[in-house]
C-alpha cells in the first residue's frame, strides 16, 4: 500500500553523495538529465585530468584473490595475487576488487591506491554478504517469512556492522528477484513470490545496508540484483532465458527493484538471463530508459560475473569487444571480473564506436558512489585494525541470529497439538542427517561464516533439556546417499522415543547459484528413512532444511507436525528449541507456496484465473488442472499456524464505492480464541474482477502484525486508495481502471470470503 513512483531514491542517494545536488534543483529536471548524476566539481576535475586507460580501470571490478580471506586461494596464489594486483592499482588500472577480507591487506592495498597511483583514486571494496559475515543469519527467503521489515532492516544492519569491520564497503545485497518456480535454486537467495511483500523488504534491506548516512564506517553500500527478472528464467533453470510480458514485468519483476532505488540503493547488479531474447547487460531499454532515466537511479550498474562477455555466449555479441560496447552503451557501468572494459574500452572509444561521454558519465556514476562513501576524505573508512577485532560476533548479533532464526520458522501443520513438546521426561530421538549437522546450517552464500560457534539442532536441543539424556541421535542416511546400517539404527532409536523429531531437506550445495532442481522433493533416501521411522507409530514432528518450497509427500507430509526451518544460520538450534519446547510461539508466514507435486510449478498465489478454473477440487473435466492433483497448494504463500488459534471475522468496508482520490478503509476482527500469547500476521488481498489485462486471483496489498493475548480481540484496517488500484497495461505502463474490486483480510492467500466495492474516477 503506497504511492506511485517519485524521485526520492535519487535524491536521497544524492544527499549521502555529499548534496552533489539539491532537492529543489532536481525536481525541476527534466527526465534527460536524470540519467546523469549531477556534477561534482572535483569530480569533474578528475575525469578531465584521467587517461582513457584510467577511466577503463575505474569501470573495472575484479575478483580479490590478494587479501587474506578470499575464498578457495591458496597462500602460494594469494602472494603471486598480490604483487599482480599491487601493480595494476599502481598504475590506475582497478576501480574496484570483490570477495576478499581483511583489514591489514585493505589497508594496504588501498595505500597503494592513494600513494602511487597517478590520480590517487581510492578503491571500493565489495563482497556478496547475503544475510551475515560472521554471524549468520537466515537465509533471506527464511527471514522473509517474518514478514517483518524491521527485522529485515535490523539483519541487514547487523551484518554490515561486521562486514565494514572486515574491510568491506560495498555489498552485492539485498537479492530482489520474485521468484515463481520453486525448481530456481536462488529463490532462497530472495523474498520469495510476492512482489509486494519483495517491495517492503528490498526497501528494508537497503535501509538496514546502507543506513541513514553512507559515509559512516559501519554503513555499507547496497546493490539490487539482478536487473531483471532472473527470477522468471524458463523451467526455473539457472542462467536461462525469461519470457515475460510486458506488464508481467512491470507488475511483478521490477516493483522491488523501484522500492529499493526510491529507498536510494546506491548500486544495481545485472542479471545473466536475457529478456525476450536481450541481455540484461545490454539491455538499453531496462538500464538507461527505465532505471536511470524513470527511476531517476543516480548510483551505479555493475555486471554480473563475465556477464558482458558471455552476452558472446548468448549470441547476441561478435565477440568480447562488442560486448563491452554494448554493455557500456546499454547503460552497465562497471565491468565485474571479465575484464572487458579494462581492455576494450580504449580502443572502442579511439575507433569512434563508443562516445567518451559514455564512458565519462560511467566514471562519474563511479566516482560519485565513491564519494557517497566519504572514500575521498577518508579512505581507510572501514578499514580499522579495532573494529575488526571487536565488532565481530558481539552478544547483540548472537542474540538477533537467534531471534531471527526463530521469527523465520514456518509451523506448517500442529495436528492434535503435538507442539510445544514438555521438555521434562520426553524422550526424544532426533533423526535424518541434519539433526546433528554443522555444515549445512548456513545455505548458501556464507562464504566466512563462524562455522566453530554455530549451534546444530542437537546442540540446541540438549542445551534446553533438563535432562539430556532423553535426547538419542541417528543420522539414518546421509543428504543423498543411503548410511550403512543407518535405517535400522534410525528406527531402534524412533522405537525407544515418545517423540521423533525428523530432520530431513536439502543441503546446502542444493540450493542458491546454479542449484536448480527438476525433483523438489526430498532426496530418495531421506524420503525411505521418514517411511522407515514413520512405521514404528511414533509421533513425528519433521523440521525442514530447504532453500525452497517443497514438494513433501508420504510419510513427511503424513507426519503430525512439520516445520519450515529454511536453512537459520549460526542459532539454528537455539532457535528451534525455543520453538519446539514452547519457550515461544511461532509466527512465521509462507513467504512460497508448498505445491502438492513438484510438476506444478511455476506455482503461485496470485496467477491469472483462466477461462476454465478449478473453483471446487471436486470439478475435474475440462478444468484448468493436472490429472494428477488439484489446482491448488498443499500450504499456501501466507499460511502459519501458531500456538493459539485466531478467527477472522468477515472483511467490512467503510464504504461500497470508491471514487477519485477518496480512500476506503478495510477492516475485520481478528480475535484469539484458545492457546498460547500468538503473533498474527493478517493479510490484505485485492482483485479486480474485471480488466485488461486480466488481474491475479489475488494480490498481496498490504499485511500487518498483531500480538494478542488468549481471549484478546483486535481491529485490523487498512486504507485502501487509488494509488493502490493501479497496475500495468499491456505496454507496462501504469493503467487505472474503474470498475468492481474485491477485498479481504484474511490469514493466508486462499482462506476467507472477499467483499467487493466499486471505484469509479469522479
Ligand atoms: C555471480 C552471482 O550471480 C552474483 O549474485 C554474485 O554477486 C557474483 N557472482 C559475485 O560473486
Amino acid at each position: 500500500m503506497d504511492s506511485k513512483p517519485t524521485r526520492g531514491g535519487r535524491r536521497r542517494f544524492l544527499r549521502q553523495a555529499g548534496g552533489l545536488a539539491s532537492a529543489a534543483a532536481l525536481s525541476s529536471q527534466p527526465a534527460e538529465a536524470a540519467t546523469r548524476p549531477s556534477r561534482d566539481a572535483p569530480i569533474e576535475s578528475l575525469i578531465a585530468r584521467m587517461t582513457l586507460e584510467e577511466k577503463a580501470g575505474q569501470l573495472s571490478l575484479f575478483f580479490d584473490d590478494a587479501r587474506e580471506e578470499a575464498p578457495d586461494v591458496t597462500p602460494a596464489q594469494r602472494a603471486k595475487a598480490l604483487d599482480a594486483v599491487s601493480a595494476e592499482i599502481a598504475q590506475g588500472r582497478v576501480g574496484a576488487l570483490f570477495n576478499g577480507l581483511g583489514v591489514a591487506s585493505g589497508r594496504a592495498l588501498q595505500t597503494i591506491a592513494v600513494t602511487r597511483s597517478r590520480l590517487k583514486i581510492p578503491l571500493l571494496f565489495a563482497a556478496d554478504v547475503i544475510h551475515g559475515m560472521r554471524t549468520i543469519f537466515p537465509v533471506p527467503l527464511g527471514e522473509a517469512a517474518a514478514f517483518d521489515a524491521d527485522l529485515a532492516e535490523r539483519t541487514a544492519r547487523a551484518a554490515a556492522l561486521e562486514a565494514t569491520a572486515l574491510g568491506i564497503h560495498w555489498t552485492f545485497a539485498p537479492v530482489v528477484d520474485v521468484a515463481r518456480d520453486q525448481r530456481w535454486g536462488r529463490v532462497v537467495e530472495g523474498a520469495g513470490e510476492d512482489p509486494y511483500l519483495g517491495r517492503v523488504l528490498a526497501a528494508a534491506r537497503v535501509r538496514g545496508f546502507q543506513g541513514l548516512d553512507l559515509r559512516r564506517p559501519e554503513a555499507m553500500l547496497a546493490t539490487l540484483k539482478h536487473f531483471a527478472a532472473y527470477g522468471a528464467v524458463q523451467g526455473g533453470m539457472d542462467y536461462a532465458s525469461a519470457e515475460v510480458s510486458e506488464a508481467t514485468l512491470a507488475d511483478v519483476h521490477l516493483p522491488p527493484f523501484e522500492a529499493g532505488v526510491r529507498t536510494g540503493v546506491g548500486a544495481v547488479m545485472t542479471a545473466y538471463n536475457d529478456i525476450a531474447g536481450i541481455p540484461a547487460t545490454g539491455h538499453r531499454r531496462l538500464l538507461t530508459e527505465v532505471l536511470k532515466r524513470q527511476w531517476g537511479f543516480a548510483g551505479l550498474v555493475v555486471s554480473d560475473f563475465a556477464s558482458d562477455v558471455e552476452m558472446v555466449s548468448h549470441g547476441f555479441a561478435a565477440d568480447d569487444k562488442d560486448a563491452a560496447r554494448r554493455a557500456i552503451l546499454a547503460g552497465c557501468d562497471m565491468s565485474m571480473a571479465s575484464g572487458a572494459y579494462l581492455k576494450h574500452l580504449p580502443a572502442l572509444v579511439r575507433e569512434g564506436a563508443v562516445p567518451m561521454a559514455e564512458v565519462d558519465a560511467a566514471v562519474r556514476r563511479v566516482l560519485g558512489v565513491k564519494k557517497a562513501l566519504g572514500l575521498f576524505d577518508d579512505p581507510f573508512r572501514s578499514l580499522d585494525v579495532q573494529a575488526e577485532r571487536s565488532r565481530i560476533r558481539t552478544p547483540e548479533a548472537v542474540a538477533l541470529a537467534r531471534e531471527a532464526a526463530r521469527r523465520s520458522v514456518v509451523l506448517l501443520k500442529n495436528e492434535g497439538r503435538l507442539l510445544p513438546l514438555r521438555p521434562e521426561g520426553t524422550r526424544i530421538s532426533l533423526i535424518g542427517p541434519f539433526g546433528a549437522d554443522r555444515a549445512h546450517l548456513m545455505g548458501p552464500w556464507a562464504l566466512w561464516a563462524d562455522h566453530a560457534n554455530s549451534v546444530s539442532i542437537e546442540q540446541g536441543l540438549r542445551a534446553a533439556l533438563p535432562d539430556p539424556g532423553l535426547l538419542e541421535v541417528a543420522a539414518g542416511c546421509g543428504i543423498e546417499a543411503p548410511l550403512a546400517g543407518g535405517l535400522e539404527a534410525a528406527v531402534a532409536a524412533a522405537r525407544r522415543a515418545d517423540v521423533v523429531v525428523l530432520a530431513v531437506g536439502e543441503g546446502d550445495g542444493m540450493a542458491g547459484e546454479s542449484a536448480s532442481r527438476v525433483d523438489i522433493g526430498l532426496p530418495a533416501p531421506q524420503q525411505a528413512l521418514a517411511e522407515a521411522v514413520a512405521a514404528t507409530g511414533k509421533p513425528m514432528l519433521v523440521l525442514l532444511r530447504h532453500g525452497r518450497a517443497l514438494a513433501l509427500t508420504g510419510a513427511v507430509r503424513e507426519a503430525r507436525a512439520i516445520m519450515a526451518c529454511w536453512f537459520l544460520g549460526s542459532e539454528t538450534g537455539h532457535a528451534l528449541a525455543d520453538l519446539i519446547f514452547g519457550h515461544h510461539s511461532p509466527s512465521g508466514r509462507l513467504p512460497v507456496s508448498f505445491p502438492l507435486a513438484s510438476g506444478q510449478q511455476p506455482f503461485f498465489y496470485n496467477h491469472r484465473r483462466t477461462g476454465r478454473p478449478q473453483t471446487d477440487v471436486k470439478e475435474t473435466a475440462f478444468k484448468a488442472r493436472y490429472r494428477e492433483v488439484p489446482n491448488e497448494a498443499l500450504y499456501p504463500f501466507g499460511h502459519g499456524l501458531t500456538y493459539g488459534e485466531v478467527r477472522y471475522s468477515a472483511t467490512r468496508l467503510s464504504v461500497a464505492t470508491l471514487r477519485g482520490s477518496e480512500s476506503l478503509v478495510v477492516s475485520a476482527t481478528v480475535s484469539h480464541i484458545g492457546g498460547r500469547p500468538l503473533r498474527e500476521v493478517a493479510q490484505l488481498y485485492l482483485h479486480q474482477r474485471a480488466a485488461s489485462p486480466v488481474r491475479p486471483v489475488r494480490e498481496l496489498k498490504g499485511f500487518k502484525a498483531l500480538e494478542l493475548a488468549p481471549g484478546q480481540s483486535a481491529e485490523v484496517e487498512f486504507r485502501l486508495s487509488r494509488q493502490d488500484l493501479w497496475h500495468a497495461g499491456p505496454d507496462g505502463q501504469p493503467l487505472l481502471e474503474p470498475g468492481l474490486f474485491e477485498v479481504v483480510i484474511a490469514p493466508d492467500a486462499v482462506a476467507g470470503t472477499p467483499i467487493g466495492f466499486e471505484f469509479r474516477r469522479g
